[in-house]
């Protein structure tokens, strides 16, 4: 028997409509993981234990949920019966997470997240189907010999640095912003195998190495119609010496393209020791490397999970020199 351990750290997967609430509204993060377990149908030769790590709305996520969830992960992957682990998650910065766990995890056993877009208290709820087929994925993999951080969303398993929140409210609110799926689920209620099932090399695990980190200070602005480049230099000019701005994230037009203006801006901030990354604020399709391009490129990875790589990079994470790069690989 190999086990399975289910994290949980809230989300509407564990959200309830409570009474005297409006029609529609619910409190994420409520339910104990026990409970969304409770019943769910385990692969077989698989049984299942759980721990609830944080119980919050993932909008509300923090660098110490962060490390809490490291710390979980890292004792229940030295088990040498823990198979694979699913953490229950917020859909809303569920990206971002899968985006730093993908950075630290040795990419040894699967790791797959699962959110859902219903509370658990909805008659239409699609959490606990959302976790059958994630606790399935786990063993998927595991009879694959595939490991990694993974995200099993209505019948789609992504790649950690493909997955993307795409629709605000539908059901089937996920997409891989121009990438396919690694696998599908399957009338008959199993994984097939599509384009992206695949796994990195093996690595150090970083687990215990996040525990001692401090983030820097990194922030995201828009490039859009009329930017001027106001809000770089007013967090320039609050950038406080205990806690000083390190990078800044922008989100650019098409595939990678900044308003002269905020250009202007943005060399400034560099100029004061900022590093500078460009992600893009359109769905699909990422941004494309350019010779002439004043900052890097990060490829398909959302303005979100750009910041949590470009965080890493700036703590110079042992084993992985290059944060992006190691994103990219595989
Ligand atoms: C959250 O991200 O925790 C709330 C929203 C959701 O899970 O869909």
């Amino acid at each position: 028997m190999q086990r399975v351990v289910v994290l949980g750290t809230g989300g509407t997967i564990a959200g309830v409509a409570q009474a005297g609430m409006a029609e529609g509204r619910y409190q994420a993060g409520v339910l104990p993981v026990d409970a969304l377990l409770a019943g769910r149908r385990l692969p077989e030769g698989w049984q299942a234990s759980a721990e609830q790590v944080v119980a919050i709305d993932s909008k509300d996520l923090t660098w110490a949920h962060w490390q809490a969830l490291a710390a979980a992960l890292a004792r229940h992957l030295a088990e040498p019966d823990v198979g694979g682990v699913v953490v229950t998650h917020g859909t809303d910065t569920v990206e971002e997470t899968a985006c730093l766990l993908d950075v630290l995890h040795d990419q040894r056993r699967p790791v797959v997240l699962t959110a859902a877009m219903r509370p658990a208290t909805a008659a239409d709820a699609d959490g606990p189907a959302n976790l059958e087929q994630a606790l399935a994925a786990v063993a998927s993999l595991a009879a694959a010999g595939l490991g990694g951080i993974w995200v099993a969303v209505h019948g789609r398993l992504w790649r950690a640095r493909d997955v993307r929140k795409a629709h605000s409210h539908a059901i089937d609110a996920f997409d891989g912003g121009g990438a396919a799926p690694a696998a599908l689920w399957d009338e008959a209620g199993g994984w097939q195998a599509a384009e992206n099932w695949g796994a990195r090399a093996e690595q150090p695990p970083l687990w215990h190495w996040l525990a001692r980190q401090t983030p820097p200070r990194v922030a995201c602005v828009f490039s859009h119609a009329d930017a001027d480049g106001w809000l770089v230099h007013a967090a320039l000019a609050a950038s406080q010496p205990d806690a000083p701005l390190k990078g800044l994230v922008v989100a650019c037009t098409g595939h990678g393209t900044v308003h002269e203006a905020l250009e202007a801006a943005l060399k400034d901030a560099q100029a004061q020791g900022v590093t500078i990354w460009r992600s893009t604020r359109v769905a699909r399709g990422g941004v494309m490397p350019a010779d002439d391009a004043p900052w890097p490129a990060t490829g398909g990875l959302t303005v979100g999970q750009t910041r949590v790589a470009l965080t890493l990079q700036l703590l110079a994470p042992p084993q992985r020199p290059d944060v992006l790069a190691y994103l990219m690989a595989g």
